[in-house]
Parts: C-alpha cells; sequence; structure tokens
C-alpha cells in the first residue's frame, strides 16, 4: 500500500455572504493522495476547486471535517508544526499577475520564503540564480520587476518562488489556465521534469479534462462544492460513471474525423452554491435524473476498485 501523504475527510468551507445566506463553496470532499503522485481536480468555474486548495494550505480554516498531512490535522498545528508545514506545502497561484508583487524585484520574491525560513541565508543570491536557471528562466532575470515578463515567464517566477523553500507538497492552481496553447504544455513538461527529480506530489487544478489527462495519475471531477467521481485518469476516460464527467468528456474534441462522438449538452442553467438543489447538486442538469436523485443525496462510493462515485445510478 502507497504512502498517503495528504487525507481528507468530510473537509467543508462555507462563507456567510450577507443576509444569513451560507455560500457552500467546499461542501464534504473525501480524499487521499499519495506521496510521489499528480491528483488533477477538474470542475466548472466556481466549483471550488481554489477554496479547496486555499483550506488544504491553511489560507481558510475549515468548518467541518479535516485536512491531514503526514497524518497530522493540519488546522491544529503547533507553531513549530505550522512553521515546517509552511515549507513543505507550496501554492503556484491561479493568477501569475496578481500573485507576484508588482513592486519588488524577481529576487527578492523569489528569495522571501528563503529569508522567512532562514535557509540559504549563506548562498542566497546563488540559490536564487539556480532556482531561476531550473525553471529555465536567467540568473540576471533577478534584478528585473513581474511586469517586465510573459504570462508565462511569470508563471515560471510562481514556480520557482514554490520550490525555493524544497517543499514536499504544491499545489497548482490552475497553473496554466491563462497562458497561450504553445506555453502550456512547457510548464506542464517543467512541472514533471521537477516532478520526477525532486520526488514532489501535485495537486494539479484545471477547469478542463484535456489539461490534467497527461499529467495526472489520478482524476477527481468537482461539482458545486463536491467531488462527484474520482479514478485513474485512463479508467475516468475510458470509463467515465458520472453523468457529469460523461458530459465533460464529450465537450473535448477528438482529433480523429472518423471517430464520432455524440456531445451531451447539460440542461439548464448552474445553480448557485449558496442554494443547493435538495437530493443529488447534480439534479437540476442530469440527463438521468429520477424521484430518488430529487430527494435523497447520494452517497460517496467505491463502485468499482479505485474508481469512485456519488450517484444514485450505481
Ligand atoms: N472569500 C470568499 N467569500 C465568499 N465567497 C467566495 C470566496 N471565495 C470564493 N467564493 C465563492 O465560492 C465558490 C467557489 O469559488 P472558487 O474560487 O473556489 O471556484 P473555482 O472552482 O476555483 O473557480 P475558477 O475555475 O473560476 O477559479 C464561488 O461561488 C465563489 O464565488
Ligand atoms: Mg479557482
Amino acid at each position: 500500500m502507497a504512502e498517503n501523504l495528504v487525507e481528507v475527510n468530510n473537509l467543508k468551507k462555507h462563507f456567510t455572504i450577507g443576509d444569513g445566506l451560507v455560500l457552500k463553496a467546499v461542501d464534504g470532499v473525501s480524499f487521499t493522495i499519495q506521496k510521489g503522485e499528480t491528483l488533477g481536480l477538474v470542475g466548472e468555474s466556481g466549483c471550488g476547486k481554489s477554496t479547496l486548495g486555499r483550506t488544504l494550505i491553511r489560507i481558510y480554516d475549515r468548518n467541518d471535517g479535516e485536512v491531514l498531512f503526514k497524518g497530522k490535522n493540519v488546522h491544529t498545528l503547533s507553531r513549530k508544526e505550522g512553521r515546517q508545514f509552511n515549507r513543505d506545502v507550496q501554492m503556484i497561484f491561479q493568477d501569475p499577475q496578481a500573485s507576484l508583487n508588482p513592486r519588488m524585484i524577481v529576487g527578492e520574491i523569489i528569495a522571501e520564503g528563503l529569508d522567512i525560513h532562514s535557509l540559504y541565508q549563506q548562498n542566497r543570491a546563488e540559490r536564487v540564480a539556480e532556482l531561476l536557471e531550473l525553471v529555465g528562466l536567467r540568473p540576471e532575470h533577478a534584478k528585473r520587476f513581474p511586469h517586465e515578463f510573459s504570462g508565462g515567464q511569470r508563471q515560471r517566477i510562481g514556480i520557482a518562488r514554490a520550490l525555493a523553500v524544497d517543499p514536499e507538497f504544491i499545489i497548482a492552481d490552475e497553473p496554466i489556465s491563462a497562458l497561450d496553447v504553445s506555453i502550456q504544455a512547457q510548464i506542464v513538461n517543467l512541472l514533471e521534469d521537477l516532478q520526477k527529480e525532486k520526488g514532489l506530489t501535485y495537486l494539479f487544478i484545471a477547469h478542463d479534462l484535456s489539461m490534467v489527462k497527461h499529467i495526472s495519475n489520478r482524476i477527481g471531477v468537482m461539482y458545486l462544492g463536491k467531488i462527484v467521481e474520482l479514478a485513474e485518469s485512463i479508467e475516468l476516460y475510458d470509463k467515465p460513471l458520472h453523468p457529469y464527467t460523461q458530459a465533460l468528456l464529450s465537450a473535448i474534441p477528438i482529433p480523429d474525423p472518423m471517430v464520432k462522438k455524440e456531445r451531451i449538452v447539460l440542461r439548464g442553467e448552474l445553480p448557485s452554491p449558496a442554494n443547493l438543489p435538495s437530493g443529488c447538486r447534480f439534479q437540476t442538469r442530469c440527463p438521468h435524473a429520477t424521484e430518488q436523485c430529487r430527494a435523497v443525496e447520494p452517497e460517496w462510493k467505491e463502485a468499482q476498485p479505485g474508481h469512485w462515485v456519488a450517484c444514485h445510478l450505481y
């Protein structure tokens, strides 16, 4: 049995948004991430991917459930354990533009974590140069400001910053979504190379299944605050169980014109996470919805070995 680096049990993160309304951004998710693995996480805009990532890394406290990192509850760590956690777990943010301080030069941005954790202080400049080269930039870039770089280069700076403190686990929140298609593959390759070299574990967030297929060992599909299906990448692509996953996959174009594919078009609007449908949260758009689906929330169950789904069809 491989070792679980991360274990998430029934995690909930709700926001109170005025007028007593509660927005259930993350609403009871459970999964594990093994050491050295890449878990892909996909779902439409607003389904709670970033909130989940931010709760895992303790930017947010959780409302319920727990996140275990190396077996310890991350939201109840001691000060000392918390400092180590802040080194071990890093995040690459969704928007490289907004996540880099425009008034700091790149060298200082990358070295910030080194100073906080008193690392590499004797050879700080060399460490920054080494990190820049590691992500395909040049040491002289350390003296420039973030606005002097392209989007792809800025994302490389974000990766260098995350790697500076020798983390074990990296949450990459849509690291390629803002980039041109030609640059996306470069960044994915870079992340894969770094993973091999450093034995990193990734949670790789994207809104599109085609982006995570190659980099992920397993993929979780999120809908309105819940993970509705999780399986090995190939299994999820070849035998998707949840009607939502089937619809997402049907929307990916196939390059071969000889292969015919039915596109499943989802009915209706995406409901608000502040006003969730009764029963299964996908029932308002599901082509197979029954009375049971409208009344009862489906359980999260292992339908086949390693293949998890929350749907009354299984
Ligand atoms: N700080 C906050 N306060 C209140 N509501 C929030 C907050 N952050 C996120 N939300 C809401 O929580 C839900 C999930 O947002 P989140 O940013 O996690 O989605 P996402 O899946 O990352 O979307 P995207 O693909 O667009 O990045 C959304 O309805 C969002 O409006
Ligand atoms: Mg997001």
